[in-house]
């Protein structure tokens, strides 16, 4: 996990500043770190492959699953209340949508999880439960990230897959915000609003630096897989993502794809 530096802890000692400012700066360095990752870089360059996004969708509903589900059952929580927006934020349906558009029907069974996604759940999970003052820092992260950079990522993923008419983009759109900026404005207020002990500051600026490495893990594992798969199936078949193996593939060749994603991404897959 990332440890803390000078500046950050810096920002720590400052607790005259402003939640959502000392957060901001506390991620400033590992947000051009998530940036840089060879998966966002693929997405910089408009290089994004609808395996890559597929597989991408898949840990965004496991990741969403966990947040939202915490955030549901923590929502009149006094550090929870406050930046509770199921309205206009709650992506778990939308990613729904999109899983179906490109898996089908039976999308559940297709879904493919990695060993880092599943960590990160276990992470929402566990403050969920146990400290769920710490759930502004992952809410922070996700949902900021997807009202800022995410909106660009929409765009970028339509033109590079050539997806029409916002086809299998749901989780890009957010009809309950009609104003990204003024929306994180308020966001940013109401995270201010939060009480927290310099403690529980502390501890939630951390957090923070933890959901970004959480979510760098994630995409580091997800271009693992692909890959390790890509070269398992050779070019020919380099359109597809394990959840969607040609029938055409030979029982050995599908069996040698998965081992050697499972060996690579390190715990394994997890399948619901
Ligand atoms: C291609 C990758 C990315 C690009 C180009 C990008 C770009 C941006 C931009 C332009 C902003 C607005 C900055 C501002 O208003 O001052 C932003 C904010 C933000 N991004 Fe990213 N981002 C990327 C990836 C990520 C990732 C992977 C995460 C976290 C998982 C993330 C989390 C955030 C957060 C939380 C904010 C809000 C910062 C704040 O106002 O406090 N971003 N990003």
């Amino acid at each position: 996990m990332e440890t803390v530096n000078s500046g950050q802890i810096d920002d720590m000692q400052n607790p005259g500043r402003d939640l959502s400012e000392q957060i901001k700066a506390v991620t400033k360095e590992i947000h051009v770190r998530a940036e840089n990752t060879q998966l966002m870089l693929s997405y910089q360059k408009g290089q994004i492959t609808l395996p890559q996004y597929k597989l991408l969708l898949c840990s965004l509903y496991e990741i969403y699953k966990a947040l939202e589900g915490e955030m549901d059952r923590n929502a009149s929580h006094p550090g929870v209340a406050p930046i509770y927006f199921p309205q206009e934020l709650a992506r778990l349906e939308t990613l729904e949508r999109d899983l179906e558009h490109f898996f089908g029907q039976e999308w559940r069974k297709r879904v493919i999880i990695p060993a880092a996604t599943h960590r990160y759940t276990q992470r929402l999970r566990k403050i969920g439960e146990g400290n769920p003052k710490l759930l502004v820092a992952h809410a922070y992260t996700r949902y900021l990230g997807d009202l800022s950079g995410g909106q660009v990522l929409g765009k970028i993923t339509q033109k590079s897959i050539g997806l029409s008419s916002g086809e299998g983009l749901s989780f890009f759109s957010f009809p309950g915000v009609s104003s990204p900026n003024r929306f994180k404005q308020l966001y940013r207020s109401r995270m201010n609003s939060i009480e927290l002990t310099k403690e529980e500051r502390d501890g939630v600026l951390e957090e923070a630096i933890m959901a970004f490495e959480l979510n760098i893990q994630v995409f580091n594992d997800l271009q693992k897989m692909l890959s390790v798969t890509e070269e398992a199936y050779g070019n020919q078949e380099k359109a597809e993502t394990p959840a969607t193996i040609p029938p055409s593939l030979s029982i050995v060749q599908l069996s040698l794809g998965i081992c050697v994603a499972l060996a690579t991404v390190g715990m394994g897959i997890y399948v619901f």
